[in-house]
């Protein structure tokens, strides 16, 4: 079809000479190419050579220092129509903002590379994998997107017979603050981002593609984009069970799908698949299952805090070949964060380290790195059709109320618990953190249109024939009166995936509460833990008062939405609530 390479190549034409550029490179997504990218990226400083005896191909970047983290008030969501944008995005007009950001664009490549680069999110040849083309003047984002999608030749080979892809274009430009927009077209299947380099806000097929954009199509074709980790976990007999976990940024993700084993498990021979850690998308498959993919090829994840007691894997995969942004340095040249051993020498700025500055590493620092290099990367992860799912988990950091793990009694509570998640803030968005804000489903910054239609996909998706996953939610943020942690969390999570197995195979009954099913006396697996007895209670108590006011709370957020809102999900709230009422 020589028609959609002419659309590509009329796309590309009309930017270049909207934005001016001296030269216009076609990525071809070679090593050689990527070889020669962090060559000129070290000559000019965007990169610094990290030392190579103890970190092979690894580099830093400083990005500027008010260019960290993804901003949600200048992230809009243009539908022609506003009410389609919903209360949870900032809408802007299509017409005005194509003018406001084109007027950015306008001659911001003069003397610079245009890179065009062609990518595909998720396995190559899956049906459920969707292309895109960024256009960016930034080779740091080159290389990123290197490492985090299926980018070059095959994808664009892939465009050529499909048609259809999604157009991102991107410059840093200035990055003046004053200066940045992050702009999505759904119906024009595109994106435009300006004035920013950070991830999020120029990685464009990860947030502003993969879900963004992919959440509208997938609402109109049937699907779910979410922001969600898969994991594989396979138990002694050799059977592997597939849960996608939906938690908000910085709140366990990564950790989670990449997670080692307890001892005691690891000795009886239970082992961990790590399929995504961040991006699901999943469609119901011709037996009623979903079936699930990661579109990305590649780990960005937050630096500080990953050590070798809370996620030896990522550090294991971190140790070669790893572009590792806004970290600090030890006295020797090597990536240092809060967390790691050690003492930091230059901070993430580059300045000499003093406590007085803060953090030696910014607290949304990150590495990326292929996911080819996690020691328990999954065969499964390139599997065209995806994997089946057995489990939905959502979660978030709550540091009371929230037991350590809830099942729902059925589709339509397992999306009231997810549309309910709650979350202290982090620093993964700029703005104040440790407030609880209400994310449902982890999709706040994410959901390309309005909350109350996308609820109703949510339900739609249980319709006869359909065999879906249970819902679960988990909360590994539950803290004592002495302010820390009940549950130790990390490889310990384990325990929690098996009972929700368990329960999956109806090995286990459970407790009924009015909130949902919790594992009953004996049915969570704890060999080999500290754990207080009373800790274990208050890790799943269910506090009757607490919940009537929580639940009130819901039934505010909810109206928000209104006239979207699907009645069927209040009806749910409402009935959750006059359970509690009866058992008080
Ligand atoms: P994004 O990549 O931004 O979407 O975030 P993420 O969900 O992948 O977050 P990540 O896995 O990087 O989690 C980072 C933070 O969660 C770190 O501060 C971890 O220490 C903390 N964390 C992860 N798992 C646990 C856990 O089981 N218990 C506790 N207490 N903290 C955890
Ligand atoms: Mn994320
Ligand atoms: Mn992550």
């Amino acid at each position: 079809m020589a028609s959609s390479l002419e659309a590509l190549q009329h796309w590309v034409n009309n930017v270049a000479a909207l934005t001016r550029p001296a030269r216009i490179h076609w990525c071809d997504g070679s090593d050689a190419e990527y070889q020669t990218l962090v060559q000129q990226m070290l000559q000019t400083g965007t990169l610094i050579e990290l030392n190579q005896q103890t970190h092979p191909g690894c580099y830093l970047h400083r990005s500027h220092p008010s260019d960290v983290a993804r901003v949600e008030h200048l992230t809009f969501v243009c539908h022609p129509d506003e009410q389609d944008a919903g209360p949870n995005n900032h809408w802007m007009d299509p017409a005005e903002a194509h003018a406001k950001i084109d007027a950015l664009f306008d001659g911001c490549m003069e003397g610079r590379t245009m890179y065009v680069i062609p990518y595909c999110m998720g396995p190559i040849d899956s049906p459920l994998a969707r292309c895109g083309v960024e256009i960016t003047d930034s080779p740091y984002v080159v290389a990123n997107m290197k490492i985090m999608t299926r980018m070059g030749a095959a994808a664009q080979a892939r465009i050529e017979h499909e048609g259809s892809f999604v157009k991102g274009l991107h410059s840093a430009g200035e990055l003046d603050p004053e200066r940045r927009w992050i702009m999505h077209f759904p119906a024009e299947l595109s994106i435009k981002s300006y004035g920013s380099g950070y991830g999020g806000n120029a990685l464009l097929g990860k947030k502003c593609h993969a879900l963004r954009i992919a959440s509208n199509q997938a609402r109109q074709e049937g699907w779910l984009a979410e922001h969600m980790l898969i994991v594989g976990i396979e138990n002694p007999r050799g059977e592997t069970y597939y849960v996608a976990a939906a938690f908000p940024s910085a709140c366990g993700k990564t950790n989670l799908s990449m997670l080692i084993p307890p001892a005691s498990y690891l000795q009886d021979g239970w082992k961990v698949w790590t399929v995504g850690d961040d991006i699901c998308w999943m469609r119901p498959g011709a037996d009623g299952r979903l079936y699930a993919i990661n579109p990305e090829a590649g780990f960005f994840g937050v630096a500080p805090g990953t050590s070798d007691a809370t996620n030896p894997n990522a550090l294991r995969s971190i140790s070669h070949d790893t572009i590792f942004t806004n970290v600090a340095l030890t006295a020797d040249n090597q990536p240092w964060w809060e967390g790691l051993p050690g003492t930091p020498v230059t901070d993430w700025q580059g300045r000499p380290y003093d406590a007085a500055n803060g953090p030696a590493a910014h607290p949304n620092s990150r590495f990326t790195v292929s996911a080819k290099q996690c020691p328990t990367w999954s065969d499964m992860a390139e599997e065209a059709q995806g994997v089946p799912i057995s489990a939905i988990v959502f979660g978030g950091r709550r540091p009371s109320l929230l037991p350590l793990v809830m099942e729902a009694r059925d589709w339509t509570h397992g999306v009231l618990m997810g549309a309910a998640m709650g979350s202290e803030t982090t620093a993964a968005a700029t703005g104040a953190v440790g407030v609880l804000r209400r994310d449902s489903m982890a999709m706040k910054p994410f959901c390309g249109y309005h909350y109350g239609d996308y609820f109703a996909h949510w339900l739609s998706l249980d319709r006869p024939g359909a065999k879906l996953p249970k819902v679960f939610h988990v909360n590994w943020f539950r803290k004592g009166k002495d302010g820390k942690f009940l549950w130790p969390g990390f490889g310990d999570n384990l325990r929690v995936l098996e009972w929700m197995i368990d329960r999956v195979q109806e090995r286990v009954d459970g407790a009924e509460t009015p909130i949902g099913i919790l594992p009953a006396d004996g049915e969570l697996r704890l060999d080999g833990l500290e754990l207080h007895p009373a800790q274990l209670d208050e890790l799943l108590d269910v506090d009757n008062a607490g919940w009537q006011t929580e639940l009130a709370a819901i039934g505010d957020y909810l109206q928000t939405f209104t006239p979207r809102l699907p009645e069927r999900l209040l009806r749910e709230q409402q009935r959750v609530t006059r359970a509690l009422d009866e058992a008080d």
